[in-house]
C-alpha cells in the first residue's frame, strides 16, 4: 500500500506528526494544509486554511488522499471529519458530535459524571447572573470555565470570590462563555494522557507533562503550552493502564453508546490530587507541545496506527513501542506572546544546530526574502532526546541557546521539577 496523506494544520504538533508519518513504509506522499515552512521539507504545503472545508475536500479528491489527519480542534468541531466521511475519505479525527467532548465543557462534564469518570465537581449556568448569584451564595472562589472553544483563554483559576465574580463577568461576555461552569479548585501535578481510539478501543501513548504558564516557576499568564517532556515520571505503566480503563475507555464507550463513536486522539488533562487522578478537561486531538515530546520516543508505525483508528485495519494493543529514553520540547515564543505576538522578526542560528538527537519543530514561522521569520505566537519547538530527562534537557537547551530572534521568550525550567524528584 502506498498512501497519500493530507495533514490539516500548521503548528508544532503538525510538524511533529509530519516528521513521524514521513517515516512510515506505508506512505507515498504527504500533503499539508496549510503546513508551515519546516513541514515543507517533508511533503507538499498546500495553501488552504484548516477552516476551508470545501477546498480541503477538493484537494483530498484531486490528490487521491487515502487518509486525512486533522491536527487542531476548530476544524473538528466544525465537522471536517463528518465531511470527509460523507465524501468516503478515511479520516483520523472525531466527528463534530464526538468532538463535543472538547468543544463543550458542559457536555464533557455530563458525560464524565454519567460514565463514572473521576472529575472536579462543577455547576453549569446558562446565564452569568445566575452563576454570580451562586458564587456569592457559596461565599468562596471557583474555577470559572467558558463552555465553548476559547483557544486556551476560557479558564480562570480564581483565588478569591471577587476574582470569581470578575471572571464570570469577563468570560460571560464572550461567545464561548454563553454557558459557564463553576468548578471546584483542585491541586496537584498536571499530566496529559493521550490515547489513540478507534471508536471502541483505546491505545494510550506515554504520559507527558506540559508547562502552561508563560514564565519560569509557573508564573505569568496561561499559554497554549511553553514546553513538555515525556514520559512523565508521575505515572508508571500500571498507572497508565489503570487510567486507560478508568478514564479513556469509559469516555469512548459513553460516546459509542450515544451513536457518536470517537475515532482519533483523545487527550485527558489530568490532575493528580491527593485523592487520586481527576480529569480537568478532555481534548479531541493531540496536545501541543506534548506531541513534540511524545512522538520522538515512538517506535512503530504511526501511520498504521492512525489508519487503524480510522477503521482501515484493526487497532492492536501492541502496535506501538517506546524507546527507553526521554524527550523534552522547549517552546520558543514570539515577543508579546500570548497577548499580541510580534511577527516578522528574523530567526537566526537554526543552521548551527547539528546534534542528531535534537529536532526543531516549526510552528509560527514564515520564509521571507531568503530567511525564516517569526509569524505566530509559538514560533519553534526544540526537542531534545536522550537516555534520561537530564541529558535530554541539556541537549535541548544547548540547541535553544544557538537560536535567536528579537524578543524571544522561553522557559528555562522545562522538566526541571521532574529531574529533582
Ligand atoms: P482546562 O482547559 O480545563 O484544562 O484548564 C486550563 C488550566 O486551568 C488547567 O491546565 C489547569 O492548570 C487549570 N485548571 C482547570 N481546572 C482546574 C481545577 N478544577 N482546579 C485547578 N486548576 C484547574
Ligand atoms: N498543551 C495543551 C493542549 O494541547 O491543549
Amino acid at each position: 500500500m502506498a498512501l497519500n496523506v493530507l495533514l490539516v494544520g500548521s503548528g508544532g504538533r503538525e510538524h511533529a506528526l509530519a516528521w513521524k508519518l514521513a517515516q512510515s513504509p506505508l506512505l507515498n506522499a504527504l500533503f499539508f494544509a496549510p503546513g508551515n515552512p519546516g513541514m515543507a521539507r517533508l511533503g507538499h504545503n498546500v495553501p488552504i486554511e484548516a477552516s476551508n472545508m470545501t477546498l480541503l475536500l477538493d484537494i483530498a479528491r484531486r490528490e487521491h488522499i487515502g487518509l486525512v489527519v486533522v491536527g487542531p480542534e476548530a476544524p473538528l468541531a466544525a465537522g471536517l471529519a463528518d465531511a470527509c466521511l460523507a465524501a468516503g475519505i478515511p479520516v483520523f479525527g472525531p466527528t463534530a458530535a464526538a468532538a463535543r467532548i472538547e468543544s463543550s465543557k458542559a457536555f464533557a462534564k455530563t458525560l464524565m459524571i454519567s460514565a463514572g469518570i473521576p472529575t472536579a465537581e462543577a455547576h453549569t449556568f446558562d446565564d452569568p447572573t445566575a452563576a454570580a448569584a451562586f458564587a456569592r451564595a457559596s461565599g468562596r472562589a471557583w474555577v470559572v470555565k467558558a463552555d465553548g472553544l476559547a483557544a486556551g483563554k476560557g479558564v480562570v483559576v480564581s483565588e478569591t470570590l471577587a476574582e470569581t465574580l470578575d471572571a464570570i463577568q469577563a468570560l460571560g461576555a464572550t461567545l464561548a462563555g454563553r454557558r459557564l461552569l463553576l468548578e471546584e479548585r483542585l491541586s496537584g501535578p498536571e499530566i496529559s494522557l493521550i490515547a489513540l481510539c478507534d471508536g471502541e478501543r483505546v491505545l494510550p501513548l506515554i504520559p507527558a507533562q506540559d508547562h502552561k504558564r508563560l514564565r519560569d516557576g509557573d508564573a505569568g499568564p496561561n499559554t497554549g503550552g511553553m514546553g513538555a517532556y515525556a514520559p512523565a515520571p508521575h505515572l508508571d505503566a500500571a498507572d497508565v493502564a489503570a487510567l486507560s480503563r478508568q478514564v479513556m475507555l469509559p469516555a469512548v464507550q459513553a460516546l459509542a453508546a450515544t451513536g457518536t463513536p470517537f475515532r482519533g486522539a483523545l487527550y485527558a488533562g489530568l490532575m493528580l490530587t491527593e485523592h487520586g487522578a481527576r480529569v480537568l478537561e478532555f481534548n479531541a486531538r493531540f496536545g501541543d507541545p506534548e506531541t513534540q515530546a511524545i512522538l520522538p520516543l515512538l517506535e512503530g508505525d504511526l501511520l498504521a496506527a492512525l489508519l487503524a483508528c480510522a477503521g482501515q485495519a484493526p487497532l492492536q494493543p501492541d502496535m506501538l513501542g517506546w524507546s527507553k529514553g526521554a524527550a523534552a520540547c522547549v517552546v520558543l515564543a514570539a515577543e508579546g506572546y500570548p497577548e499580541t505576538p510580534h511577527r516578522g522578526d528574523p530567526i537566526e542560528g537554526l543552521e548551527l544546530i547539528d546534534d542528531p538527537a535534537v529536532l526543531v519543530f516549526h510552528a509560527g514561522t514564515a520564509w521571507e526574502n531568503g530567511q525564516f521569520v517569526t509569524a505566530g505566537g509559538r514560533v519553534l519547538g526544540v526537542t531534545g532526546t536522550g537516555p534520561d530527562l537530564q541529558a535530554t534537557l541539556a541537549r535541548a537547551y544547548r540547541a535553544v541557546e544557538m537560536i535567536h530572534f528579537r524578543g524571544m521568550q522561553y522557559r528555562r525550567d522545562i522538566g526541571a521539577r521532574a529531574t529533582r524528584r
